[in-house]
């Protein structure tokens, strides 16, 4: 019965979606070398617009902003024209698309970066996860130069230029990628921000990295097609806060006061890059937990099943519920959910890299095999 929910429109901000059943962000790392979106790209994309919502996978802001292969970038008039073809796609399908920007800091290795300088950090503290080079080799984390106070205002433009790069392309909104411990957490959080200038501190201070971008891109394209993606209490890469709980409520309000379209929260109870299926059932339900603090569209991730996410959105934890890994394998995710049809499960040694296999070749339900 609970699925049933899940069927019903939604309005976030400025963009009206015609169910909750949102694709989320997925970092395919299919694009060719140069970052530029392909074909391949727009037919995986397109064959999954029955989706409420699709968010883009994490797209890097400028050539400092990556952190993997072949993920794509918007910063190029070959990479808007990219994106243009996947818009177009998803539009004419009837669907939304969210494209969610991003800069991934301290995550990323030298041979990602241009000119093979280290990767950039609010301090200079590493990961502790491997690198990914640029020819897909596991190596050890680099140690990050940490920004000079000078670079900040410069990545926040970078932002602000994204946003409207995005809307060049065809895009219906973006999503600032502040969760997942790339760069905007890693200011956010004082295990990764040691910096003793405006942006390091005290938790205003450290927030005023995210708060200046959420500005500048409201002034740009408006707040009602900007959302924001966080993961309270998440520990990927080894971020993490001293007082989780203060930072976030604080950082929640201070977001619902900007009146952004929708806040999106990945729950610590699943894993946040969807790398194991293993679950923290005692974790704090972060939808619950901070959906006093904000008076607008919530949208949850990790670890839901159609039935937990009609529950969720029924209980008014969350407005829609964003999947990860069941878009991976279901292309008509929606349609299988509606007409109640088994889910094909995710090859996880095709998740990353490689071409249409384990990418477009996930048949929808009904198809010959
Ligand atoms: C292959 C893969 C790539 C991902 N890439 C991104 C990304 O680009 N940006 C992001 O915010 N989260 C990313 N995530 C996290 C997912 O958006 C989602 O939060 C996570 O998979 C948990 O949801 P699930 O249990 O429904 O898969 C990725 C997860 C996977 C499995």
């Amino acid at each position: 019965m609970s699925k049933e929910i899940l069927f019903s429109s939604l309005r976030l901000g400025a963009i009206q979606l015609r169910n909750r059943v949102v694709m989320a962000p997925l970092t395919r790392m299919r694009a060719n070398a140069a970052h530029v979106p392909t074909a391949l790209n727009a037919e995986y994309y397109a064959q999954r617009s029955s989706a409420g919502l699709i968010l883009s996978e994490g797209t890097a802001i400028s050539p400092q902003a990556h952190g993997y292969p072949n993920a794509p970038g918007i910063y190029t008039a070959e990479q808007i024209a990219g994106w243009r073809v996947i818009t177009d796609g998803v539009h004419a399908r009837g669907g939304r698309i969210v494209m969610q920007i991003a800069h991934n800091g301290r995550n990323s290795h030298s041979s990602l970066m241009p000119d093979g300088v280290l990767p950039v950090a609010p301090s200079a503290i590493p990961p502790t996860i491997p690198a990914l080079t640029k020819a897909f080799q596991q190596v050890p984390a680099e140690t990050p130069r940490a920004l000079e106070t000078s670079e900040i205002p410069v990545i926040i433009s970078t932002f602000r230029q994204a946003a409207l790069n995005a809307m060049e392309a065809g895009f219906d909104g973006v999503e600032l990628q502040g969760a997942n411990s790339h760069l905007i957490e890693q200011f956010l959080e004082n295990g990764t921000n040691q910096r003793t200038d405006a942006y390091g501190g005290s938790k205003e201070n450290r927030a005023r990295f995210l708060f200046d971008i959420v500005d500048e891109i409201t002034e740009a394209i408006g707040a009602d097609r900007l959302g924001v993606r966080l993961s309270p209490f998440g520990q990927y890469g080894g971020i993490h806060d001293s007082n989780p709980l203060e930072l976030f409520t604080f950082v929640i309000k201070e977001l619902s006061k900007r009146h952004i379209a929708y806040l999106h929260l990945i729950e610590a109870r699943g894993s946040e890059m969807g790398l194991t299926d293993e679950l923290h059932e005692d974790a704090l339900n972060n939808a619950a937990l901070f959906r006093p603090a904000f008076n607008g569209p919530l949208l949850s991730a990790a670890a839901y099943t159609p039935e937990s996410a009609g529950e969720a959105i029924e209980k008014k934890h969350a407005d829609a519920i964003a999947f990860g890994r069941l878009f991976i394998a279901n292309p008509d995710l929606v349609e299988r959910i509606k007409e109640n049809q088994p889910l094909n499960p995710p090859d996880r040694s095709t998740f990353y890299g490689g071409g249409a296999h384990g990418y477009t070749d996930y048949k929808p339900f009904g198809a010959a095999p």
